[in-house]
């Protein structure tokens, strides 16, 4: 079943995926974690594999960075791939006082800057969410594991960089309205399972700070970065 983006054959792919922004980390996350990881697709360099965690069947796949590329790559694997469950994991820059490097988001809901969802048409403002029993899955895999986390809001921005965010305080707004962190993708994830009646969740970790200037190393953002797929690949194995 090929699409333009994704060269894996029908059943090659597992129910739940795992999904990094980045393709090297697929490939790293695949060849440290998984058993018998296989590469199932790899148009763009994307790095999909299949293989098992505790037993049970897991894909991880790149999803790019931002919303239109996770809405491409995501839209696919529910439409053509029989996926039922992404988990995206990927790092945040925190926007509250109280998050610190390497901390712990669990995406409870995601609010965007992007025009993404009014392409669905919908007069009204759609609230992406995560869903509630892959959250509460991956609480419980983190209470498990001994990692704490943070439970809300994060902000999927379609800019990295801005012109404006100094001078307009937009992010001082987000912060204000009490979201934790600014990634790129988990709305658009969050829109594509509610369309088509599919689960979504975002874990993030926090890799740099708004308001301080704080930096992981590279030793520090492997060791957090695992704590983020122990929790995400138990969480799989949850679903079954
Ligand atoms: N903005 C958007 N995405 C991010 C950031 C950020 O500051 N940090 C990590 N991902």
């Amino acid at each position: 079943m090929p699409t333009p983006h994704n060269e894996a054959a029908l059943g090659s792919i597992a129910k739940t995926v795992l999904m990094p922004g980045d393709p090297r980390r697929s490939q790293f996350i695949a060849e440290t974690f998984l058993t018998d990881p296989k590469l199932v697709n790899n148009v763009r360099g994307v790095h999909g594999y299949t293989g098992t965690w505790k037993d049970v069947p897991v894909t991880v796949m790149a999803s790019g960075m931002g919303i239109p590329s996770i809405g491409i790559y995501s839209w696919e694997l529910y439409s053509e791939y029989n996926v039922e469950n992404i988990i995206r994991v990927g790092s945040a820059g925190a926007l509250q006082d109280d998050l610190s490097l390497l901390d712990v988001i669990l995406a409870q809901g995601a609010c965007t800057t992007s025009s993404y969802i009014e392409n669905f048409g919908i007069r009204g403002t759609f609230a992406p969410i995560a869903d509630f029993s892959l959250l509460s899955a991956a609480k419980k895999a983190a209470e498990d594991l001994g990692i704490n986390v943070h439970i809300g809001n994060l902000l999927s921005s379609d800019n990295f960089y801005s012109a404006f965010d100094a001078a307009s305080g937009q992010n001082q707004q987000w912060k204000q309205m009490g979201v934790l962190g600014i990634e790129m993708e988990a709305a658009g994830l969050y829109a594509n399972a509610a369309y088509f009646g599919k689960r979504a969740l975002c874990i993030c970790t926090v890799s740099d700070h708004l308001y301080r200037p704080e930096m992981l190393s590279p030793e520090d953002r492997q060791l957090g970065f695992s704590q983020m797929i122990n929790i995400a690949l138990d969480t799989a194995a949850a679903m079954g």
